[in-house]
């Protein structure tokens, strides 16, 4: 039995529209196909403004490098179980991650230890949405508009989840989406940032783009700035340190399309994990996720105590790994990033702060994600749990 992390993501219909797209146009870099997708993203999240990008990573490093064009320095919250950018994010911006554990029902931060750790010096609080998990919270959402401090959502592995029935990436100033392949949609590869502030909107729009002006949308803005520096070319006016981080037509034809299908695929796959929960040995299983609002698109598997053995482990793996059932160990981010080399070349890491995320380690050691796909049928999770149950 093969169960790969993923299965015909890019269609023979995702095939077939771009197919027709190249043959009928001479225009290939970020176009109109680029704005109808943004626009058509912005429609479907809930926000006013979306900026198609390269990849989730590069929609991370400019979520942060707008916060560095407001702040100088000082601390961003953020949480171990990441992807490697939500954190060299926040170092290449110059700001200090405060990292804080986990909640097992979310795998996102734990709320009430996020608020305790708030202080002067924090800008933002970067909340990750793990594997179709929300991870938000009234109190949050709540003290961040008290306190000024920016909301930065990484809905990268959760598009279409939701909060009190809005969708995740419309609460916080700032929201970054990955359509890796692997994805609940995909361009293959590619991102979004999205915004319901004009403000932070032209200045992403500016920095995807080198920092130059004439990526801004504002005319009077644009006028204004033109004014100000009349000896310098207005279509060469750099204005912020900038990327080219702009993505193809090809890539938002590709998303366009799959747009049309992705509230179908995920109501299948939330059915999917729904069974999957259903049938998996609880004894030997952690299944008690908090549900609401879930969009899953990989299914989660984390040892219970009596089974966080290194010997249960290997057997776990030697088993799927000789079954064909693909699968990570430390769930989709590889697993605490305070325990990743590249870290430490960053921060001071010593055996007190690496042994504080208790949960996070659990995770690390003894969680795992494999995929769930909108084709998978009944008959084949119910293979894959009996596997899973029968090992000992
Ligand atoms: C939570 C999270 N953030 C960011 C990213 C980065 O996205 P990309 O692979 O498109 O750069 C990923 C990648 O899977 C992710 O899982």
């Amino acid at each position: 039995m093969i169960h790969r992390l993923m299965n015909n993501n890019i269609t023979s219909k995702d095939r077939d529209v771009l197919v027709k797209f190249i043959q009928n146009t001479d225009y290939f870099t970020n176009g109109k196909k680029v704005k109808e997708f943004e626009e058509k993203w912005s429609t479907w999240v809930g926000t006013k403004y979306s900026v198609f990008v390269n990849s989730g990573s590069s929609a991370n490093l400019l979520s942060l490098s707008y916060v560095k064009s407001i702040y100088e320095d000082g601390e961003i919250i953020v949480s171990p179980l990441n992807w490697v950018s939500d954190v060299t994010s926040i170092l290449y911006n110059g700001f200090k991650p405060r990292f804080i554990d986990i909640n097992l029902k979310t795998l996102s931060m734990d709320i009430d230890k996020v608020i305790n750790s708030i202080n002067k010096k924090t800008r933002a609080i970067l909340i990750t949405h793990i594997l179709g998990f929300n991870g938000l919270k009234k109190e949050l959402i709540d003290i961040c508009k008290k306190k000024k401090i920016l909301l930065i959502e990484d809905v990268c592995e959760s598009h279409g989840a939701t909060y009190k029935g809005k969708k995740l990436g419309s609460f916080g100033n700032l929201s970054n989406f990955s359509f890796y392949y692997a994805h609940h949609l995909s361009t293959i590869e590619g991102g979004m940032v999205c915004t319901n502030d004009r403000k932070i909107y032209e200045k992403i729009r500016i920095m995807r783009g080198h920092g130059m002006l004439r990526e801004s949308t504002d005319t009077n803005y644009k006028k204004k700035i033109c004014k100000k520096y009349p000896k310098l070319n207005e279509k060469f006016i750099f204005i912020e340190p900038g990327y080219n981080f702009r993505s193809t037509e090809l890539n938002a034809v590709i998303g366009i399309n799959q747009l049309k299908r992705l509230n179908f695929n995920n109501k299948l796959r939330n059915k999917n994990h729904e069974y999957f929960l259903k049938n998996l040995d609880k004894k030997k299983y952690f299944t008690d996720f908090d549900l609401e609002g879930s969009s899953n698109y990989a299914f989660v598997i984390i040892f219970n105590k009596n089974y966080r053995k290194i010997s249960f482990r290997k057997k776990f793996e030697r088993i799927l790994f000789k079954l064909g059932i693909e699968f990570r160990r430390g769930t989709s981010g590889g697993g605490n990033q305070l325990r990743q080399p590249y870290l430490k070349k960053h921060i001071k890491i010593n055996k007190l702060n690496i042994n504080n995320f208790p949960k996070t380690d659990i995770i690390h050691n003894y969680g795992y994600y494999i995929g769930n796909y909108p084709n998978l049928s009944k008959s084949k999770i119910l293979k894959i749990c009996n596997i899973l149950n029968n090992i000992n």
